[in-house]
Formats: structure tokens, C-alpha cells, sequence
């Protein structure tokens, strides 16, 4: 019988570690999947696609930089997709695509069942107001964030998400140059790009509350400034962003399979690999 057919596209893709992580999740829940990485340089994906979903694709992972544009092309959006405005998770129907969003709810998942955070009632601040601010905004809304404040460069960028979130009492979008007249937050999350594109963020200390928490949505080299930074200023714990990769991809596989499975030897196994890469050098 021939293997379906999955995978994620993005540019650059060839590190992600999405194809061993479904193939880690196939073999323990015994289905057969192909899962590979596919390259689309920008303009390239809807030809990509096409191109995929004539050889028998089944579902794909989306990821930079194509994620407005994946929720752009699909007949239908999951309610989380449309609030992001973005997908990350491609489902095929007889009539097209299907997009989804599991990033916001594979953070929370993280931070609440891997790191025993409870999100309820807390003051978060969220950095950044990109692909990454929007997909896991709403879940943060969702899992009882009591304000959530985002900051962003450009202005017009954060009016857009905050706009999109709707709910003006408890999102407030501010200038990132404002960050240090906000106060202190019990969670502040890097959602920009800064350390990826080579440009370190410029942030003052005093933003974290006792017992306040740091969290990258990258992992590795990326998220080592920034968190770096928050140990230095005080966070409590300092959270990056494998865990969040890891349960967004079993969000993901719940949708394409109909199980969700146990990333915890998932996590475990790439959590030593990546503590490897990131001392060698
Ligand atoms: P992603 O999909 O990773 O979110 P993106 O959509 O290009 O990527 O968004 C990048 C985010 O990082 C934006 O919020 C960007 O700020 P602007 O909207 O002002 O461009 C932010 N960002 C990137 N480099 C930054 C830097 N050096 N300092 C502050 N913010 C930065």
C-alpha cells in the first residue's frame, strides 16, 4: 500500500524539524505516513501546492514565510485560522483545501500541561506583531489571559492585530518603544522575527513581575538572546519554543489522523538533540 503523503512547505525549510517529528508520531501510533520538507521560495507556494496535492497530498504544515497567503487559498477556515489570519495547517477536501491554526493552542498546551502554568488572570505582554503575534494571540485570549498588552515596532502592524482580536478591554497594542512605561507583566513573549533576521531586540529591564515567566516562540540559536536577556532581568522561568513545535505538530496530526499523540518522548528526544547542537559550537 502506498504511503499518503504530508508535509511542510516554507522557505527556508530544510532544518525543520516537522518530518521527524510526524515520523516519530507515526511510528508510535502505527499509521503510515510520508512526511517531507518542501521548499517554496516567495511567489512559489500556490504552485508548490498545486503541485503537491496532484501527487496525492493529503496535508500539509505551512510555515514562513507563507501563512497569510496559506489562509488566502483555502475554501474553508477553522474558526482559530480566521482569528489569526493565518494557517499552519492544510487539510484536503474533495472541493480544495481546509486551514486550520494549531500554533496558539500548541503554545498553551505547552506552557499549561508541560510547564504547569495557568494562564487564568495573568497580565502578558507579547512582543511583536508578525505572522508568529498572530497565531497565538487569540488562544492566549482563549486560555484567560486577564490583559494582554502588544508591542510592536510599527504601529500600524499592532493596531492591525489588536483590530483583529476584537476585544479592546483586554488587548491593548502599544509602540515597542513605549515597553517600559507599561508596568510589569507575569509573561512576556518574543514573537518577533529580531533574532532570525540578525537585528537583537532593544528591550529595558524591570518588565517582570515576581515570578513572572520569559517565553521565545523560537528555539535554538534564535532564542537564545532573547532569553538571555530575561534571565539576566529577572524572569522566573525561561521557556523556549521546541515544546510549542512539538504540540502544535500533535494538533496538527490530530487533524490529519484522528489521534493526538504522546509528545512527551517527542519533546525529550529533541530537547537532547538541540542541548547538543546548541553547545557544540
Ligand atoms: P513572523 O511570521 O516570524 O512573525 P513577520 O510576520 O515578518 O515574521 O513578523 C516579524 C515581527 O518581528 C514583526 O512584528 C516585526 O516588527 P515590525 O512589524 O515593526 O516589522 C518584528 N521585528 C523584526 N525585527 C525586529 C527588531 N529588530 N526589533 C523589533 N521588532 C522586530
Amino acid at each position: 500500500m502506498s504511503r499518503v503523503r504530508y508535509a511542510v512547505i516554507g522557505h527556508p525549510v530544510a532544518h525543520s524539524l516537522s518530518p521527524r517529528i510526524h515520523a516519530a508520531f507515526g511510528q508510535q501510533t502505527g499509521i503510515a505516513l510520508e512526511y517531507t520538507a518542501i521548499d517554496a521560495g516567495c511567489g512559489r507556494f500556490d504552485a508548490v501546492l498545486a503541485e503537491f496535492a496532484a501527487e496525492g497530498g493529503r496535508g500539509a504544515n505551512v510555515t514562513l514565510p507563507h501563512k497569510a497567503r496559506a489562509a488566502a487559498i483555502c475554501q474553508h477556515l477553522s474558526e482559530r485560522a480566521r482569528r489569526a489570519g493565518a494557517v499552519n495547517t492544510l487539510v484536503r477536501t474533495n472541493t480544495g483545501w481546509e486551514g486550520d491554526n494549531t500554533d496558539g493552542a500548541g503554545l498553551v498546551r505547552d506552557l499549561t500541561e508541560r510547564h504547569g502554568q495557568d494562564l487564568r488572570g495573568r497580565r502578558a505582554l507579547l512582543i511583536g506583531a508578525g505572522g508568529a503575534a498572530h497565531g497565538v494571540a487569540p488562544a492566549l485570549l482563549d486560555a484567560g489571559v486577564e490583559d494582554l498588552f502588544i508591542v510592536n515596532r510599527t504601529g500600524s502592524h499592532v493596531d492591525a492585530l489588536a483590530d483583529a482580536l476584537g476585544e479592546p478591554g483586554r488587548v491593548h497594542p502599544r509602540y515597542l518603544s513605549d515597553v517600559g512605561t507599561l508596568g510589569v507583566f507575569d509573561l512576556v513573549i518574543n514573537a518577533t522575527s529580531a533574532a532570525r533576521v540578525g537585528t537583537p531586540l532593544d528591550l529595558p529591564g524591570g518588565l517582570f513581575a515576581p515570578r513572572g515567566d520569559a517565553v521565545d516562540l523560537s528555539y535554538g540559536e534564535a532564542a537564545i538572546g532573547f532569553l538571555s536577556w530575561a534571565r539576566a532581568s529577572g524572569a522566573d522561568r525561561t521557556i523556549d519554543g521546541l515544546g510549542m513545535l512539538v504540540e502544535q505538530a500533535a494538533e496538527s496530526f490530530l487533524r490529519w489522523h484522528g489521534v493526538h499523540p504522546d509528545t512527551d518522548p517527542v519533546y525529550a528526544m529533541l530537547r537532547e538533540q538541540q542541548d547538543v547542537l546548541v553547545t557544540a559550537d
